[in-house]
């Protein structure tokens, strides 16, 4: 049983709006949810059955005290002595870790100074190979201040296998011998390039378990030592992920979070709305709907079944910004097609509070708003949204977080990853491989000259020849 400690700072998901019976026809309909509930025993089945396989290793993370240990030790040895960490990663490897920092940082977390920052460093989470912004990151840090974390999975993709070819140059030649000690390797332990090279290197190495996938593996070391590194405490994140954990055993929808979330995105996609918004009414949480696209698209865009058959399916992922994006995509949503539904991520009590003061008085705009508060703005704002877009017949829910902490993001997290992994049961696909992903890096690998896909060269190299129509 949770404490009640723990209760006080639980997240709920209201899903009240997401319902017939207060969006009308576009709604899910008492039948739709039972037809659902029918479909719970099977659900559960094949969790646990998968479970078994060893492929829902994210669920064991939260208990993973070993992980944890390792990173809070490595990051105690580096702490003070570097003014940029430097993650070279993409997809999974990286979207944990700016998540992470953009909900439990200073908003302005970069720009302080040092003193400002605790000794931390900055964070520059480099998810490109755009070339301008890798000559401008090389020009702007000092190396000697400079620690990179180098994360990839599968210890080859090319984007960040070329950051490093391009990173650890420059270390040798500024640093020598001593740029070992500027490299920290987060990889599998047995296979990938990157752990061949952390031996001969002498790089710090952290371990990827080999059944957690890139789009679930923020709290392994992946998202875990970039964390502890900005001094988030990351024993408090596995704690409310753990604790989300206890809440999903529940078989009941209206005792368990993420499978109320994913059974009422299944209905909702079957009677025709395939695009699911995520709208945190906080700027910090923003990357997390980032983290959450990823998770979402690259788990359940599948063309085949788990029997083989080409099915298609999946449903779209959408990032909007509460308030800034009622001024831009919310007109859309409240009268465009019946083909969304929004997730409104909601904060209780921020950590600042902001009086709007009494000023301006003699103009009504701000006349209006005097001593209240931006904190109230923003509650109105949402709630305001909220009620125009169930009056427009549009479902919504809510998550609601009682305050951003360590505790409730962690919940937040693990709160998606099992409603995807409930989701991969009910569209009956596999959650946990991207096929369409592997294709275009083996495409790219190809182009690049890579002796192993030189066949697939030839046949890109054909297709190329076609004529193309420009304009
Ligand atoms: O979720 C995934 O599996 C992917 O997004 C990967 O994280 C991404 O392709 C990077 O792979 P790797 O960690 O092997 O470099």
């Amino acid at each position: 049983m949770p404490s009640a400690d723990m209760k006080e700072h639980e997240i709920l998901y209201d899903y009240t709006n997401m319902l017939e019976e207060s969006v009308g026809e576009h709604g899910v309909s008492p039948a739709e949810l039972n037809e659902a509930r029918s479909r719970f025993r099977e659900i559960f089945a094949t969790l646990s059955a998968q479970r078994a396989e060893g492929v829902l290793g994210f669920m064991d993370l939260p208990y993973d005290e070993t992980a944890a240990g390792l990173v809070i030790k490595n990051a105690a040895a580096l702490e003070g002595r570097f003014e940029n960490l430097v993650v070279l990663g993409i997809g999974g490897s990286a979207l944990g870790a700016t998540a992470l920092r953009s909900a439990l940082c200073h908003p302005l977390h970069n720009m302080l100074d040092s003193g400002a920052r605790g000794g931390r460093p900055r964070l520059f989470v480099l998810d490109n190979v755009d070339p301008d912004l890798i000559s401008a990151v090389s020009d702007f840090l000092d190396l000697k201040k400079t620690l990179f974390n180098v994360v990839t999975k599968s210890g080859a993709t090319a984007e960040t296998m070329s950051q490093l070819a391009v990173f650890h140059d420059e270390l040798r030649k500024t640093l020598g011998d001593d740029a070992s000690e500027h490299v920290v390797a987060t990889t599998s332990a047995d296979k990938g390039d990157l752990s061949d090279m952390s031996r001969e290197f002498g790089w710090r190495m952290l371990p990827i378990p080999s059944n957690v996938g890139g789009r679930f593996s923020v709290l392994t070391p992946v998202g875990l030592f970039p964390a502890a590194m900005l001094g988030i405490e990351i024993r408090q994140l596995l704690s409310g992920a753990a604790f989300m954990d206890r809440r999903s055993e529940a078989e009941a929808l209206e005792e368990n979070p993420p499978l109320a979330y994913a059974v009422l995105q299944y209905c909702l996609y079957r009677k025709g709305a395939p695009i699911s918004v995520v709208m945190p009414y906080s700027s910090a949480l923003y990357d997390l709907a980032d983290w959450y696209r990823q998770l979402w698209a690259e788990s359940l865009g599948k063309k085949n079944d788990l029997a083989g058959r080409v099915v298609h399916t999946g449903p779209t992922p959408v990032k909007a910004l509460g308030t800034t994006d009622q001024h831009s995509q919310v007109q859309l949503y409240a009268e465009g097609p019946y083909d969304k539904v929004i997730t409104f991520v909601e904060v209780a009590s921020f950590s600042a509070s902001v009086p709007i003061p009494r000023t301006l008085t003699e103009y009504a705009s701000t006349a209006s708003l005097a001593d209240r508060s931006i904190n109230e703005l923003m509650a109105a704002e949402k709630r305001g949204t909220e009620v125009a877009l169930t009056e427009a017949g549009r479902p919504n829910g809510t998550v609601l977080l009682p305050e951003i902490s360590e505790f409730t993001v962690g919940q937040l997290l693990y709160f998606f990853e099992m409603a995807t992994a409930v989701s991969g049961a009910l569209y009956g696909i596999n959650a946990f491989d991207q096929p369409g992903v592997e294709a275009g890096k083996v495409a790219a690998y190809a182009l690049m000259g890579v002796e192993k896909y030189r066949e697939r060269r030839a046949e890109i190299e054909k297709m190329s020849k076609k004529s193309r129509k420009t304009v």
